[in-house]
């Protein structure tokens, strides 16, 4: 097979600030830009639908004047339609809510849309691929979790990244132009696989802000 003249399409890097120090999240955030990350990954978790309780709309209002790279906010919570118009008004660009939080997955998507913000949708690693299918024109950005979750610094799970070579082939079939991203485990080494398989969007937490240089942990993250 030869080499695609053009190279590997570019990956964005998205650093979750999970793996920061929540005593200083604003420079954290302020990091991010400098490390040259793409998006900042804020997760959202209320120990209903993930076991751990992270922050809310007042860290996401309060953090936003911080930074001018996109907000990319992950909510792990149950119920998301109830909250989804204060995280929009709170300043996210992106807004992923999970496929399992909630019946009415339709509707939250198009809300998020209407509110002017770019709707994802995120599956755990037991959901499959096919359960997107009735929603996968509703959003710009599907989240496949590469781990369960709920707590960084977690291993990649490889059957997920089977998941997101599937989503694509999804993508495809419909003619769509959502962008896959892949969150949890993701560092140097498993950055590639996922690519491969094709996800466009790598979230990373504990390599980025466990690492001596977080952003030349950003750039091998990037290199393929
Ligand atoms: C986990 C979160 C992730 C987390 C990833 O449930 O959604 O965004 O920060 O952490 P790492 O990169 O350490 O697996
Ligand atoms: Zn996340």
């Amino acid at each position: 097979m030869r080499a695609d003249p053009a190279g590997p399409a570019a990956v964005l890097v998205a650093p979750s600030v999970l793996s920061a120090n929540f005593g200083t999240l604003a420079d954290a955030v302020r990091q991010v830009e400098a490390m040259r990350g793409d998006w900042v990954h804020l997760d959202v978790m209320d120990g209903c639908f993930v076991p751990n309780i992270t922050f809310g709309t007042k860290a996401v209002t309060d953090l936003r004047p911080v930074s001018r790279l996109p907000f990319d906010v992950h909510l792990m919570i149950c119920r998301p339609e109830s909250h989804v118009q204060s995280f929009c008004e709170a300043g996210a660009d992106r807004l992923t809510v999970h496929l399992e939080a909630t019946t009415h997955l339709d509707r939250v998507l198009t809300s998020i849309r209407e509110m002017g913000k770019k709707p994802g949708v995120a599956v755990v690693p037991s959901t499959p691929a096919v359960a997107l299918s009735e929603v996968l024109h509703l959003v710009d950005l599907v989240l496949v979790m590469t781990v369960n979750p709920g707590f960084g610094g977690q291993e990649l799970i490889p059957r997920c990244l089977t998941k997101v070579a599937e989503v694509k082939r999804m993508r495809e079939e419909a003619g769509l132009s959502f962008l896959i991203e892949v969150d949890g485990g993701i560092n140097p080494s498993t950055a590639p696989r996922a690519a491969a398989a094709g996800a466009q969007v790598l979230v990373a937490g504990s390599a980025v802000f466990g690492a001596q240089s977080p952003s030349r942990e950003v750039e091998l993250l990037r290199k393929r």
